[in-house]
């Protein structure tokens, strides 16, 4: 039987790749989504009988609680990678408030309490499992590595807490076959960095912004989803716990991101 995978928000970016590598390398793929019905449906057509697709919000405690999808698989992995960043949240949350604390709730709770949520929701069922149960968390270089001055505060609290969630169960589970893990990813070609950032840029500017990138690029989702299928193999109990900083330098070197200037060599 092939082995069952879980990816939230596996409609877009990462979770997209990573939901393909995964059929393509012969796991049934299980993805979560919100909005993107249509997305989510071709992928299920596209993989017919390897990817089955799940609407959750996972913002929303009522929701998690009821989706039963969560405990009716003995997941071999859990990739925990749905979020909002600074600029998607807006069509996720009310706008208008003085303080944009309607953005600050939406993002602790979509980016931090849903993955707990949904942890909780499973917890009974994976410690019941006598086999190996990969756990990988997404959070960001922001939050889970390093500090930006004047990225969004909620947005680093959020990825903060994912961090800390992964190393707490991390802590809890060294004597089980449960393995955590953290994937902590630097600035991605994605929909959620088009939104917050590269659509304010013109082709020039974008492409000056990249090459300023460590590595001279952007992360692209298959970079990092080619380390999440490596975390599901066997040989990755040696990184249990980690925080893996997948941001090609930019955790070591933060000022590539902040000291930015359109014009620079
Ligand atoms: N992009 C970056 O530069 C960057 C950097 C560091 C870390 N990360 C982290 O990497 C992960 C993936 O980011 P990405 O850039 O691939 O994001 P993305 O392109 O914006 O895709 C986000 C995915 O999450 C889903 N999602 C959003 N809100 C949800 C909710 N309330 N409930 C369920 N699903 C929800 C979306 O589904 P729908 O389309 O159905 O809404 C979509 O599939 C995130 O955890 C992000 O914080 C990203």
């Amino acid at each position: 039987m092939a082995k069952q995978v879980l990816v939230t928000g596996g409609t877009q970016g990462v979770g997209r790749e990573t939901v393909m590598m995964l059929a393509e390398k012969g796991y049934e793929v299980h993805l979560t989504y919100r909005k993107s019905a249509e997305q989510a449906q071709e992928l299920v057509r596209q993989y017919e009988g390897r990817v089955f697709a799940h609407r959750l919000d996972q913002g929303d405690l009522a929701q998690v609680e009821q989706a039963d999808f969560l405990v009716e698989h003995p997941w071999y992995g859990v990739i925990f990678n749905a979020g909002l960043g600074s600029a998607t949240v807006k069509s996720y949350a009310p706008q208008g408030d003085c303080l944009d604390a309607a953005n600050d709730v939406a993002l602790m709770t979509v980016n931090a309490l849903g993955p707990l949520w949904i942890y909780k929701k499973m917890k009974p069922m994976l410690e019941q499992k006598t086999e190996k149960t990969k756990l990988i968390f997404l959070s960001s270089v922001d939050g889970g590595v390093a500090a930006f001055p004047h990225f969004t505060l909620s947005d680093g609290m959020s990825k903060a807490a994912v961090a800390f969630l992964a190393k707490q169960l991390a802590a809890e589970n060294v004597y089980t076959p449960i393995d955590v893990f953290c994937v902590s990813p630097g600035s991605m070609e994605t929909g959620m960095f088009y939104a917050s950032t590269l659509q304010y840029m013109t082709p020039e500017v974008r492409e000056q912004f990249a090459r300023h990138q460590a590595k001279n690029r952007l992360i692209q989702p298959r970079d990092v989803a080619y380390w999440l299928c490596e975390l599901l193999k066997d040989e990755s109990t040696l990184l249990h716990g980690a925080n893996i900083d997948a941001s090609m330098g930019l955790g070591c070197r933060t000022g590539i991101q902040t000291e930015f200037q359109p014009g620079e060599a």
